[in-house]
């Protein structure tokens, strides 16, 4: 799949209300194409945001962490797929079974829908991964082993954080997809975000997707901050020419 620039760029609803959403999405206008509708959004609003975002075409990367045994997952995926989302996203600490049986319904049903796994989430540290995984390895390791399963089950990428995502597709091909937040443009502030990486800095170490909130929806010009990203995101796909 051909991705501009504009294609990167997935903007976080982290909003309660479809009012909210509206007004927001309704700002930004052409800005932005694609937006991220978490599990606060997607319950609050009865998945009203989804079909929203849809009427005014605009793609959606539905970010519920499907996380069971491979029936059930396979199940709600069915569901996300029927949705018609751009992208949705699973845990990959439910296994390669479970991951493999959501690739075999993609392919049954031939779903355009990208499937990306979660792997360790951020909010781990070292130290609660050692002791609750019982593992020697150190969360980059263990998130690259899970990216591996992921690509060998046949889904199309992982979360990441830019970080690590070159790493990732080296290991996983350049057709497995990264799709990292932790984004932060230079004029930005941080927030609670700790592991950042500029837009520019981010596409240039191998990210496919950036998932951008508070830089943009917080923003006292959200539009203006919207094309500053992706002016970087220009500059980092440029770069990478080279
Ligand atoms: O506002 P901000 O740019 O920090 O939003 C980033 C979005 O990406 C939020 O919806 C957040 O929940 C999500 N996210 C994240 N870090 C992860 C996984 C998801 O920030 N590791």
């Amino acid at each position: 799949m051909k991705l501009f620039a504009k294609d990167r760029l997935i903007v976080a609803l982290d909003y309660k209300t479809l009012d909210e959403v509206k007004d927001i999405v309704n700002e930004i206008g052409d800005a932005v194409s694609t937006y991220k509708v978490g599990l606060e959004l997607f319950l609050n609003t009865r998945g009203e945001a989804v079909e929203y975002l849809h009427s005014i075409d605009k793609k959606v990367f539905l970010d519920l962490k499907f996380h069971d045994i491979p029936n059930t997952t396979t199940m709600a995926s069915l569901f996300a797929h029927k949705k018609e989302v751009f992208m949705f996203n699973i845990h990959a600490g439910g296994g390669p079974t479970m991951m493999r049986t959501v690739a075999k319904m993609l392919e049954e049903n031939n779903s355009d829908s990208l499937v990306i796994a979660v792997t360790i989430l951020t909010s781990f540290s070292e130290e609660e991964v050692s002791n609750h995984f019982k593992t020697d390895l150190n969360i980059a390791e263990l998130a690259n082993h899970w990216a591996m399963e992921t690509k060998e089950a046949g889904l199309h990428g992982v979360v990441c954080s830019p970080l690590e995502a070159k790493k990732i597709k080296e290991l996983c091909g350049e057709n497995f997809y990264t799709i990292c937040p932790g984004v932060r443009p230079a004029w930005a502030v941080s927030n609670d975000q700790k592991r950042i990486m500029t837009p520019k800095m981010a596409i240039s170490n191998g990210a496919d997707f950036l998932v951008v909130g508070r830089p943009i929806t917080k923003a006292e010009n959200p539009v203006q901050a919207a094309k500053l990203i992706l002016e970087e995101i220009e500059e980092g796909l440029e770069g990478n020419k080279e």
